[in-house]
């Protein structure tokens, strides 16, 4: 479809909230009105919404004064796969799943969307992919406090994630050193270390778990031993829910069967905080950071990063360059086909050289 057959455009936020996703919702608006004199529909609550037939106009004074606003206008949801979509539970109460892509397709069809930008993480771009031999034409924008989306180099909202969680673990340092504590500090991003990682380093953490280094029980307390006879009396912990010990498991928090991801991980802080008190004897706490991560305003670079992907997502759309995720590469901004990163996550590398950073400064991952 070439730039001048597009009229209307749809947009939709799936998967967790998180800071700088208005930002975009503006950036691509703004772009189709102003520079393209396209249309713009909102989708309600991410494919819910496609599926639901909850479709609305929005105005320029729809997406204006929100670019600094959290969560999304739009609503989000990440339980709507159309694909795999839940309509009741069975007698023994399980969810019964059902394939309603063409229902979503007739609603798109109905408003005359001629493409939908989906700002998401795996989970969304997942769902995008299933519609794609539908007849969908969409352009994907990166979203995750996560970080863990295949082939960028960085989300929006990861940044502000980072600042919220460094600001928490800085502010539990000072409670940790003058009660002679341990804080073991749980943070979010699933099976991705990335958040807890850079809120750790950050924040001078001593004690760095992320869920791709298994970690040692003896080896953190040795470390904490150490610390304790250099007069460092105290240890903070920046432990992501996702860390586990060698030849261990995740601790599950809870299942939600109708969602795309069904586990929730968390609750690692409680039990590792046990551990570390009974084994070392010092008085020490568990503070889980939680959904205050995914929270408030997006921070400058979130604001900036989320202007330029909603720019390209509309730009991509301009251009006819279908079915792509908008993603930085080097600093720079391109493009790669939605389908590379369905059910896909990014991992830090073992070889990161931000681990060997922290590892020089005297941080102990557990290993
Ligand atoms: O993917 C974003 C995220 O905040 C993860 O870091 C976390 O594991 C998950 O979502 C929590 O999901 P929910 O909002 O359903 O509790």
């Amino acid at each position: 479809m070439a730039a001048n057959d597009i009229k209307r455009i749809g947009i939709l936020t799936g998967g967790g909230d998180c800071p700088g996703i208005n930002a975009v919702i503006r950036a691509v608006a703004k772009t189709a009105m102003f520079e393209h004199g396209w249309e713009c529909f909102g989708i309600e609550d991410a494919f819910l919404g496609l599926i639901e037939d909850r479709i609305r106009p929005l105005t320029r004074w729809d997406v204006s004064n929100i670019l600094t606003r959290g969560g999304t206008i739009l609503g989000t949801s990440n339980k709507s796969d159309p694909k795999r979509f839940s309509v009741g539970k069975d007698n023994h109460g399980n969810p019964i799943f059902q394939d309603v892509r063409e229902r979503a397709m007739e609603n798109a069809r109905k408003y005359k969307l001629d493409a939908i930008v989906v700002i998401g993480g795996d989970g969304t771009m997942t769902c995008a992919a299933g519609l794609i031999p539908l007849g969908l034409k969409c352009i994907g924008v990166p979203k995750t406090i996560d970080n863990d989306l295949m082939h960028t180099h960085v989300t929006f909202g990861f940044q502000t994630a980072v600042e919220t969680a460094t600001d928490a673990l800085d502010r539990l340092h000072t409670t940790a050193a003058s009660h002679h504590r341990i804080i073991v500090v749980e943070l979010m991003g699933r099976n991705a270390g990335w958040l807890t990682l850079h809120a750790g380093i950050a924040s001078g953490s001593d004690v760095i778990l992320i869920p791709e280094i298994p970690y040692s029980l003896d080896r953190i307390c040795d470390f904490c031993r150490e610390r304790m006879q250099g007069r460092k009396a105290f240890t903070i912990a920046a432990v992501s829910e996702g860390a586990k010990p060698v030849g261990g498991e995740q601790v599950v928090d809870r299942t939600i069967v109708d969602s795309p991801d069904p586990i929730r991980l968390g609750g690692i802080a409680q039990v590792l905080q046990r551990q570390m008190e009974e084994r070392l004897a010092i008085e020490s706490r568990a503070v889980v950071l939680g959904h205050v991560q995914r929270g408030g305003t997006p921070c400058a670079a979130d604001r900036v990063l989320a202007t330029r992907f909603g720019h390209a997502a509309a730009e991509l759309v301009a251009r006819g360059e279908f079915n792509r995720l908008v993603v930085i590469q080097n600093g720079g901004l391109t493009s790669v086909p939605i389908e590379e990163v369905a059910e896909q996550q990014r991992l830090v590398s073992l070889d990161s050289e931000l681990l060997t950073a922290a590892r020089a400064v005297g941080t102990c991952f557990g290993d």
